[in-house]
Formats: C-alpha cells, structure tokens, sequence
C-alpha cells in the first residue's frame, strides 16, 4: 500500500482516500493498484457495507499522472501499456467495476481527466461547491477512456458528450449536478459530513438488498467491455503521437501547446 492511499473503515464505511495533494492527487501505477487493493479486500470484509472514495487538499484528482503518460509515449510500442492486461489502469478500473458493495465519491475539489470518468463506475457522486471538472484528454492528444465514450454520451447525449470531450473545458459542481454527474453539491465545508451521513444511511440497510440491488443497475455488457479495450488500444497509440508528445512538453514548459504542425 502506498502512503499516497489512505484506507479506513470505520462504521462499516471504507473511506478511501487519495493522499497526493502537492501534485493535485494525479494518479500514479503504485495509487491505482493501491486503490484496486483497498476495493478488492472490502469486497470479504463484513466490516464494510459502503465505501467513500475522495481526494485531499484541494483536489479529488487531477487525473493520471502525466510522468506516466510521458514514459508510456517514450517506451517503444508493445513494451509498455498503461490501458491493457494487467497495467494498473485496468486493474483499477476492473476493481471499480466489479465491487459489488455501493461506491460514494466525494468531489472536494478538482477533478480532471479519469477523476471525472471513474465516476460513471461509482454508484453516488457528491460535490464540494468549489469542485471543478475536466475532461481534457484530446487537449494532451489522448482520447477518452474509462467506457466514457460511451457512458457519457449515453447520459448526456451525443451533442453534450462532444461539447466536454472536444474543448476539454473545465465546468463547475452547478454544471455537474445539471448534467447528471453529481447528484448534489454541498459547501465544501460540509461535504464530508454530509457524505458520511449518506454513508451511514446506506450501511444501516440489509446488506444483501443493497449488493443485489447494485447488480442489478450495473451495467457491464459486452458493449461497454469492447468499447473499454478500444479506447485502450487508441489511447496508447495516441500517447506515442507526436501531437500528444508536443501538449505533454508543454505541460511541463508551462506554456500552451502548439498544435499547427500536425495533419
Ligand atoms: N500529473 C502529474 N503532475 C500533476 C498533474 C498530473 N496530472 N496535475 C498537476 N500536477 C502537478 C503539477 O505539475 C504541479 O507540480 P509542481 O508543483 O511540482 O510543479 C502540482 O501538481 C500543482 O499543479 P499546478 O499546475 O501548479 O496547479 P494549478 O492549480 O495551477 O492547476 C490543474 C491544476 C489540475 C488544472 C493543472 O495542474 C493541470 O492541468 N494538470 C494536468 C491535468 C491533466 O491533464 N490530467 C490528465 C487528464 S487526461
């Protein structure tokens, strides 16, 4: 477990929570497994009905770790996958998936990139009034993953979808809430009180109606499992692009990137 992932149950509530705050809690290999671990043992710990996943500081996570995506683009193809087999991406995302005991998220603050499509695989999302949302992954010359190309256009509509995919633009937790991605927001003072609240709602009910109930809106067709390994396969060659090579030196410049000499 790294110290990056804090996991404490209490009150048949696991809240896990994602402890990078310097670097606005981005996502590393080490956090993902670590996350998928803290998901995976809940699943036989009878001492946990819900979990509660959040950020620290002033972020929820600013997505995956762009060191990350920079050593994916650099390493020669087929040596290095973040979104195939056993990466920690997937291994995280299938943890999410699979969890049968209700996910809460907490938006306390930013949330960026696979910060924003995780929550299409949590079960109730709540927001900080100061949270902000992103999806700005063709701005680093990526595309969206997660099953997100076809989550959220399911939930938004083509239209919308295209609107956040495309210009990456960040929205507020009021937008969020409208659009359906949050179910309520809550001053940022009291949004861990009320989540918890919420938490121990869920944790007084029969477990089992809960766990079946659950498996029963989930939703993981073979459509959702197809489109998750294409959007894989496209976001790795994506990262080796030049394009996405130019928006991550840019990152890193602190200056905008210059896309002009790209076809
Ligand atoms: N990966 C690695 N480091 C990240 C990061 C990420 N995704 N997001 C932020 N950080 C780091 C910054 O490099 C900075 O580190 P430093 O202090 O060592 O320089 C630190 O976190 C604080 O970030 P900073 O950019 O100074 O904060 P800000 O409030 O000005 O902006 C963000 C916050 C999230 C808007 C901005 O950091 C950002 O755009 N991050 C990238 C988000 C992204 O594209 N994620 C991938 C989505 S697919």
């Amino acid at each position: 477990m790294t110290a990056f992932i804090e996991d404490h149950r209490e009150s048949y509530i696991q809240t896990i929570r994602l402890n990078r705050a310097d670097k606005k809690n981005a996502l590393t290999p080490e956090m993902y497994l670590a996350i998928a671990q803290a998901l995976h043992s809940a699943q036989s710990d009878k001492k946990v009905r819900v979990t509660v996943l959040t950020g620290s500081g002033d972020s929820f996570t600013a997505g995956n770790d762009i060191g990350d995506f920079v050593s994916t683009s650099n390493a020669p193809k087929g040596e290095k996958s973040l979104t195939q087999g056993p990466a920690p991406f997937p291994t995280f995302l299938g943890a999410l998936m699979a969890a049968d005991k209700p996910v809460i998220a907490a938006i306390n603050g930013l949330a960026i990139g696979v910060g924003v499509t995780m929550l299409m695989h949590c079960d109730m999302v709540y927001a900080a009034d100061t949270a902000r949302f992103g999806m700005p992954f063709v701005n680093l010359g990526a595309v969206p993953e997660a099953g997100s190309s076809v989550l959220i256009p399911n939930m938004l509509g083509r239209m919308r979808a295209m609107e956040l995919f495309l210009l990456g633009d960040q929205f507020n937790a009021q937008k969020a809430q409208e659009l359906g991605f949050v179910n309520a927001v809550f001053p940022a003072a009291q949004l861990m009180q009320e989540v918890m609240a919420i938490a121990a709602r869920i944790a007084a009910k029969p477990p089992s109606a809960i766990r079946e109930t659950k498996r029963l809106v989930r939703e993981h067709g073979a459509l959702l499992e197809k489109a998750i390994r294409e959007e894989g396969r496209t976001f790795d060659a994506q990262l080796r692009t030049p394009e996405s090579k130019e928006a991550m030196k840019a990152f890193s410049e602190r200056r905008p990137a210059d896309f002009s000499r790209f076809e």
